[in-house]
């Protein structure tokens, strides 16, 4: 595959975002992990291919040697800009206090959150003993 005008070899199997991870290159993510099976909901791993209109989300196309990938385009660049303000649209102050990668990512691609953020008021659910559920933090995936 070509990834951002360099030759990389595809896993067996793999996504464009694994593809590019093993090739030491980093696509952001939110909702992507890799114990679950990929969602493609938050949209922030968005990539350019050649021959495809529009973006697509790097952790739910499988790669294949003939795909000509740019992670990082200004048409990418922007994408991710969007989806990152939309996610600080609903984002309240407070989150996120030991790491929040919705921040890291905000800052990274110099995204404010929006000066009159509503916040939400969405409740924690603590009736699982073993997981907190804070709706409040919800990135949607
Ligand atoms: Fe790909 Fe969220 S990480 S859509």
């Amino acid at each position: 595959m070509i990834l951002d005008g360099r030759e990389v070899p595809v896993p067996p199997g793999a996504s464009i975002l694994e593809t590019a991870r093993a090739a030491g290159t980093t696509i952001p993510t939110l909702c992507h992990h890799p114990a679950l099976p990929p969602d493609g909901s938050c949209r922030v791993c968005l990539v350019e291919i050649d021959g495809r209109p529009g973006l697509h989300p790097a952790c739910v196309v499988p790669a294949h040697a003939d795909l000509v990938v740019r992670t990082d385009s200004p048409p990418v660049q922007a994408a991710r800009r969007h989806v990152i303000r939309l996610g600080l649209g609903d984002y309240r102050p407070g989150l996120g206090k030991t790491h929040n990668e919705l921040l890291t990512l905000a800052a990274r691609y110099n995204v404010a959150p929006p000066a009159a953020a509503p916040g939400r008021t969405a409740s924690v659910d603590e009736s699982n003993p073993f997981i907190r559920v804070d709706h409040g933090a919800c990135i949607r995936c």
